[in-house]
């Protein structure tokens, strides 16, 4: 009686399913997708074109040779949130912007000779927060999420697990100082943020900031907030550069400070404490808050040994709506002209820390451009160094849930909506959506909604958040792994996939900062030439002359 029962079940289940498929229009099979690109180059239709572009990638690979020379200087770069999804899609949109049609870009540190991969989790989390990873990229050492330089014997928020100096990871520009190197930060968000801090950082919760975010109890035990360690403790207060915004974690809340009215309430303004252990250490010095003040710097025939610039009361603005901030590109200018100067060489942290933000607020097409002002970051400090004595690491904190989906035709617009299909549900579809978000993909009416219909998106506004399946305030990281790329002395190091606190253990290495020193660890000090000529030969006039043009529009 049984088989009877089912074979009877499967008949109806077919009947009804079938009359289904008959009322809703069938969608077209994805498989089937034919492809519509608005033209192909000529040359890449013809086999011998990639056979020669393969045959010059084997040459090139051939001729590497390894560079087991000493690494004077080390930079790390940190794309924050940038997934390789958001490599892929910032490529093509920089391609596009460039009137190609964008998948065969190529940003510059996908020029790098080595890539690997890095494992991101935390000790308690399997997808990460910028917390966790600075301290893993930064001190070598995994620990719990939301928590700074401290290893993983830690209660996040507890004062007393921050107080205990047993706990304490101390990062790789701690162990450059210690060398005698110059050390610097360069950051687009506060510099108290969680990426930066885990440069000087000790802290149980990366949200103490200022000292109006410590719970009064901590205070009294004597847990300092995230600037305060900056400006008053080692080895931050021994950073020759600082560069970024959060200008309102060191500033008093008082009013009449205009727009510089800060969070503390401690009554304390940390850049005037800053200014006076400098004046104490009979060291010259300077604090400046805008891009013009920045470039003067730069431009002085006497650059000051230590420099604090604080551009922004906040993170500092999208790159596409900023005013009177310098570019990341610039930063990164300034600072390593500063570091250059010490024959023994410096260890540099470069954030590019609002690819995140926007990937939170669904922004791609922000995100997008972060990621390639961040690239443009790094050109310019490959440009300003050598390979031969300059390690380059460039990489990210964590991934997001961005992706670029569907089968779009070759150089259809990144940001747009697929060319070649619609959904099962007859509606189009972007590229880019995300997995979780605030923008929701289905709409109140229970359909998805039609972007093709959204003014923000067919106006291209830089604030269109992308939809996204699983509604939440904000978009979340993604648990994947992140790449790494590298070029200079030790890259080779840096190839195969491994846990992202392994980093700093390999820069270090590079750079003779541990116990542990390879053959070329003695080689005699240079003299700072060759670095100090690099800097001296980029056209600075440049700058000069888009300050003054800055100048002119002002007085127009
Ligand atoms: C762990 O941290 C606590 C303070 O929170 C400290 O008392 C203890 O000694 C630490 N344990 C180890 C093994 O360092
Ligand atoms: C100062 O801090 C208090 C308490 O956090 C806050 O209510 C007040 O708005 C702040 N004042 C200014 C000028 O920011
Ligand atoms: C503060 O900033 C706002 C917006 O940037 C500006 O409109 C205003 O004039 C500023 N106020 C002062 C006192 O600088
Ligand atoms: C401070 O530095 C200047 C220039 O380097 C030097 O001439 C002066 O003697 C120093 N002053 C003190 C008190 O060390
Ligand atoms: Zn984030």
């Amino acid at each position: 009686m049984w088989p009877t029962v089912l074979i009877a079940l499967q008949i109806v289940t077919h009947v009804i399913c079938h009359e289904d498929a008959a009322t809703t229009p069938k969608p077209k099979k994805v498989l089937e997708t034919v492809m519509n690109p608005a033209y192909i180059p000529a040359e890449e239709k013809h086999g011998s074109y990639w056979k020669k572009s393969a045959a010059s990638t084997l040459k090139s690979k051939l001729k590497e040779k390894t560079n087991k020379n000493k690494a004077r200087n080390g930079i790390l770069f940190i794309g924050d949130g940038m997934s390789l999804a958001t490599v892929m899609a910032a490529r093509t949109y920089a391609g596009q912007l460039d009137r190609g049609l964008g998948e065969e870009n190529i940003l510059e540190f996908e020029k790098f000779p080595v890539t690997g991969l890095a494992r991101t989790y935390c000790l308690d989390a399997q997808v990460p927060d910028s917390a966790c990873t600075a301290t893993s990229y930064l001190t070598g050492v995994k620990t719990k999420y939301g928590v700074i330089g401290l290893d993983g014997n830690v209660t996040r928020g507890s004062c007393h697990s921050q107080l205990h100096k047993g706990n304490w990871a101390p990062s790789i520009g701690q162990w450059a100082i210690e060398n005698g190197l110059d050390v610097g930060l360069v950051t687009t968000t506060r510099v108290t943020h969680a990426s930066p801090a885990g440069m000087y950082a000790h802290v149980s919760e990366r949200n103490w900031e200022s000292d109006v975010d410590v719970p009064a109890e901590c205070l009294t035990l004597g847990c300092r907030d995230i600037a305060y360690q900056l400006v008053m403790d080692n080895p931050g207060r021994q950073f020759k550069v600082i560069l970024g915004g959060g200008r309102r974690e060191f500033l008093p809340n008082v009013t009449g400070f205009g727009n510089n009215t800060g969070k503390r309430v401690d009554g304390v303004d940390l850049t005037e404490l800053w200014h006076v252990d400098k004046l104490q250490k009979n060291v010259s010095h300077q604090y400046v808050t805008d891009r013009l003040e920045l470039l003067k710097v730069y431009n002085s025939d006497d650059l000051p040994e230590y420099l604090l610039g604080l551009f922004n009361t906040d993170h500092m603005a999208y790159h596409l709506k900023a005013e009177d901030e310098p570019t990341l590109e610039e930063m990164v200018e300034v600072a390593i002209k500063m570091l250059s100067r010490n024959p023994k060489g410096y260890f540099l942290f470069v954030e590019g820390g609002r690819i995140d933000h926007a990937h939170h607020d669904s922004l791609a097409y922000l995100a997008l451009d972060e990621t390639v002002e961040y690239a443009k970051a790094v050109r310019k400090a490959r440009s300003l160094t050598d390979e031969s004595e300059t390690l380059i690491v460039v990489s990210s904190d964590h991934a997001h849930t961005m992706t670029v989906a569907g089968y779009p035709s070759r150089g259809n617009d990144i940001l747009g909506v697929v060319d070649t299909t619609n959904g099962g549900d007859g509606r189009p579809y972007t590229t880019i959506s995300y997995a979780n978000g605030k923008a929701a993909s289905i709409d109140t009416d229970g359909l998805r909604v039609d972007v093709t219909k959204e003014k923000g998106f067919t106006e291209r506004s830089l604030d269109y958040a992308y939809p996204s399946l699983v509604p939440l305030d904000s978009e979340t990281h993604g648990g994947e792994d992140v790449a790494v790329f590298a070029l200079g002395p030790w890259q080779h190091l840096f190839t195969a996939s491994y846990d992202q606190s392994v980093v700093p253990h390999l820069m270090a290495y590079a750079m003779c900062l541990t116990d542990d020193q390879h053959q070329n660890c003695h080689q005699p000090e240079r003299l700072t030439e060759a670095a100090s000529s690099a800097v001296s030969v980029y056209p600075y006039q440049l700058l000069l002359a888009q300050a003054v043009i800055s100048i002119i529009s002002c007085l127009l």
